[in-house]
């Protein structure tokens, strides 16, 4: 059993109150002075909405429509989703993205198997189905719109695509 002893709780009560003193007297001894003169910090969303609003409904996206496999930027790059995935729901019972993706399912489909990276656990053990890292596919793999970018960049591919 790993019960903590009695000895052992009141120890560690002990420390909590240690660090506890400690932070207090940081916060009483501080210089005061410094705060003061600090400018207060203006937050300000990249969208422009207010702060504290929240997400409209939906994410008020409009997404492009089906087009043929993008080009990449960078050879690591996950794939861009070239096509819409409106209702393609991932539960932990079902991928959307699987039925068609699926090496069992990519040949009636059309579409890109997933590649033999998908199926490595972070141990590096190769498993025979998809990897639990790699089954929630839109944490890497992401649709596409036509939006203006919120912030400017001068990304150039990367020299392994060019
Ligand atoms: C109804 C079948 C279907 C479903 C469901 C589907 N896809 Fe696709 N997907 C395709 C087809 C077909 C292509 C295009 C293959 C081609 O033209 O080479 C494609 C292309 C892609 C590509 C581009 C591959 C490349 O090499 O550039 C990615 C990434 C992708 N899909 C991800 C997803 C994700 C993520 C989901 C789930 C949210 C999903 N797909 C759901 C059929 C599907
Ligand atoms: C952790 C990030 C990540 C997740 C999650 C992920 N992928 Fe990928 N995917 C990548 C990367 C990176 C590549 C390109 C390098 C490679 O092939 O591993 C890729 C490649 C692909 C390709 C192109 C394969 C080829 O042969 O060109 C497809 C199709 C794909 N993924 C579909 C999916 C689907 C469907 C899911 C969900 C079941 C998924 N991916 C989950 C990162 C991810």
């Amino acid at each position: 059993m790993n019960k903590p002893t009695f000895n052992s709780a009141r120890l560690r009560a002990a420390a909590l109150a240690l660090t506890l003193s400690a932070a207090l007297a940081q916060t009483f001894f501080a210089p005061v002075a410094e705060a003061a003169t600090e400018a207060p910090v203006k937050l300000q969303s990249l969208r422009g909405a207010d702060i504290n609003a929240s997400d409209p409904e939906g994410d008020g996206t409009r997404y492009g429509r089906d087009q043929p496999p993008l080009p990449r930027d960078f050879v690591q790059q996950p794939p861009l989703i070239p096509h819409q995935i409106k209702g393609y729901n991932i539960t932990k019972n079902f991928n959307k993205c699987l039925d068609c993706h699926a090496w069992s399912r990519a040949k009636e489909t059309g579409a890109t198997k997933i590649s033999v990276t998908h199926f490595k656990d972070r141990e590096g053990q190769e498993l025979s189905s998809v990897s639990p890292r790699r089954y929630f596919c839109v944490q890497c793999h992401v649709p596409q719109s036509d939006a203006r970018p919120l912030v400017g960049n001068t990304f150039k591919p990367g020299a392994g695509m060019r």
